[in-house]
């Protein structure tokens, strides 16, 4: 039991009405729970227009502290990170609190040794193996700013983040191992850093052991250094004392509009939103084994398997692989070998092990389970069924919780058998959380049975407080939609009961496999592509995916061969972005819908692609209505 952890659903009611009331007086009670150096001056200070908002300001704190140094009395014993590796016969891992806290000192002075200092960017380009966490919590006691890209990037998009953030520090690995693949990581770092540099130094730790190159005087091997410090004698690395409004990190996702912007969060509200969803939306409770299936290149790792968890003192499993191999039985076999009590998940995933039957489920106790979860993107009712029906045997509450790199922590959503669930539906909003739903023109809709765009119209802890370098830009995206109000870029419906249910975004962003895409970044990608003059890229509904891409591509001469043709495009965009962002499909055109003023009519493109030929709705504004027709018939 945590002190603030809610337990009825009268009692959610009292304490979401009180945070309304007064959110600072309810968020400072819970802050302080926490450690901290010293008290903050002032709890909160907000301008959505400029847009300001600092939490705690004034207050020392460090997450590490929080994390590791606070629970070894206690719980030093404790599994904080139980790791299964992506073949199932390879020894397992557990790292207690106590061993954890050692090797982030550790390695927190092998970044020391390096020159790493407080405020500089480390980025990191790992696979899943608990080095990953410790490169992060390393970088948090020593105030560098971490900024983790996820191990499905491509060299291009690795060089483009580096250059934003001016990371001068890389840590990456050999190499990491997904189901059957073995994926070169470091080979990737080189190329990218053919256009970096300014990088100072490469920490390269070894785990597939396959052959690396490595350049003088800028990598270096991981264990090596841990070796020097250990000659050193291993010397304490007492945690730097951080402000509240101190960055925490970095982490870069899509827009609708250029290249992926550096999310930024702070150290100390970061922190307390994290820990306070992670504990009330799970129902954690000390003893339990926690399993979060998503990788720390993203924003659901970075809260939900590190920062979320750890600040609480939890047991986090972590895994290497993939649900489908060696077959679709795995994520089932690890709830039972590892009694896992807790698991969150993406539909995503659920979708596709679905496909495989029950069967492998059954070959599993999952008898274990008390918690299910699911993240990142609207549950179809069939996958929630599926869920609830095999997986928890209908005796597992289901949260759906519904948030954003932006937000740093969950958002709306039920709190596990506290407050009711509905199919599909996030629910309601956490304590502290003030969402809204708005017309076009930013009218607030209010009472129940409306739809809108949802945004919030209160700060909470957990907010992003600029985008990394460009503070304008944060401005624009986010606060300027609306007056006074943060647009989350999602529509929303609210219904009678006053139940939140996300219906999706409703930008130009694309939501694949749970991974945030946005299309003018493929276009660009696609454009680069030499044979190529333009192109436009829309959604369309998959079964497993939720949502995938489908490209409209006009080609300076006719493809000769068309075929391959669309696999060079695929090529280009793998090269340029990364595997996750090729298109599903593409088809050539001659033309695109566009308006008199030039710009492209997606709403039209996106009813061909999902095969609604018939229901184009109007095309009069078109320059040339004709193209529709040639779209829709595959002339070219
Ligand atoms: C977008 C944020 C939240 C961490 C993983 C994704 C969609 C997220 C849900 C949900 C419906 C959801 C939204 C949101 N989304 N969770 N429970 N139900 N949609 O983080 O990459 O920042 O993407 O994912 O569209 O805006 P992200």
């Amino acid at each position: 039991m945590y002190p603030y952890q809610i337990t009825s659903l009268a009692q959610y009611h009292e304490v979401y009405q009180k945070s309304i009331k007064d959110p600072e007086g309810f968020w400072a009670e819970i802050a302080a729970h926490f450690s901290w150096r010293k008290p903050w001056d002032k709890v909160l200070s907000w301008n959505f227009k400029t847009p300001e908002i600092k939490w705690f300001e004034g207050g020392k704190l460090n997450i590490t502290e929080n994390c590791l140094d606070r629970h070894i009395e206690k719980s030093g014993d404790t599994p904080a990170i139980i790791w299964e590796p992506n073949n199932p016969d390879s020894p397992t891992r557990t790292i207690t609190y106590r061993e954890l806290l050692f090797k982030v000192k550790q390695f927190a002075n092998v970044l020391k040794n390096n020159g790493v200092k407080k405020g500089d960017r480390v980025c990191i380009y790992m696979g899943m193996i608990p080095e990953l966490a410790i490169a992060l919590l390393a970088c948090a006691r020593i105030g560098a700013i971490h900024s983790v890209i996820f191990g499905g990037f491509s060299a291009r998009s690795i060089s483009d983040r580096l250059q934003d953030a001016n990371g001068e520090y890389v840590i990456t690995c050999d190499g990491s191992y997904r189901g059957n693949k073995e994926i070169a990581l470091k080979p990737i770092i080189d190329d990218a850093l053919v256009n970096c540099p300014f990088v100072k130094r490469v920490i390269v730790f070894s785990h597939t052991n396959t052959p690396v190159s490595m350049h003088k005087g800028r990598d270096v091997w991981w264990n090596e250094e841990i070796e020097k410090v250990e000659e050193q004698g291993n010397p304490d690395c007492p945690a730097e004392e951080m402000d509240a409004e101190d960055m925490l990190f970095i982490l870069y996702t899509s827009g609708s509009t250029g290249k992926p912007k550096g999310v930024v969060h702070t150290c100390g509200g970061y922190m307390i939103f994290a820990n306070y969803t992670f504990v009330n939306v799970f129902q954690y409770n000390p003893g339990d084994v926690y399993f979060c299936t998503a990788d720390i290149g993203w924003i659901t790792g970075h809260s939900y398997i590190v920062y979320g968890p750890l600040s609480a003192g939890a047991t986090s499993l972590m895994f290497e692989g993939i649900p489908t191999w060696p077959d679709a039985g795995r994520m089932w076999e690890i709830v039972d070998k590892y009694k896992v009590n807790i698991l969150y998940t993406a539909p995503t995933a659920l979708r596709s092990l679905m496909s495989y039957g029950v069967e492998v489920v059954e070959k599993y106790d999952l008898g274990s389970l008390k918690v299910l979860g699911t993240v990142g993107e609207p549950i179809n009712e069939e996958a929630w069924h599926w869920y609830n029906e095999n997986i928890g045997k209908k005796r597992c509450p289901i949260v759906d919780t519904w948030w954003q790199t932006e937000t740093g922590g969950m958002m709306i959503s039920n709190l596990a058998g506290v407050t009711p669930s509905k199919p599909s539906f996030a629910t309601l909003p956490i304590p502290g959380v003030q969402p809204v739903l708005v017309d076009e023109k930013g009218a607030e809709l209010e009472g129940n049975n409306v739809s809108g765009n949802l945004c919030m119209k209160f700060p909470w802890p957990g907010m992003l407080r600029t985008t990394y370098g460009d503070h304008e830009r944060c401005r624009l995206n986010y606060f300027s939609t609306y007056d006074n109000l943060y647009f989350t870029g999602d529509g929303c419906l609210r219904d009678e009961e006053g139940y939140y249910r996300i219906t999706g975004r409703v930008d130009d962003v694309l939501n694949v496999s749970g991974h945030r895409i946005g299309t003018a970044e493929v276009e660009n990608a696609i454009n680069m592509h030499t044979g190529v003059v333009e192109s436009a890229v829309v959604g369309f509904p998959h079964d497993i995916k939720g949502q995938a891409l489908y490209a409209f591509v006009i080609c300076s001469e006719h493809p000769r061969d068309e075929q391959l043709m669309r696999k060079d495009i695929a090529e280009t965009v793998s090269s340029v972005i990364g595997a996750i962002a090729r298109p599903d499909k593409i088809q050539f055109v001659s033309g695109l819908p566009k308006t008199r003023s030039g710009k492209i009519m997606r709403r039209i493109l996106r009813k061909i692609a999902e095969g609604e030929m018939a229901n184009i709705g109007d095309t009069t504004a078109l320059l040339d209505p004709a193209v529709v027709e040639d779209i829709k018939t595959g002339k070219l």
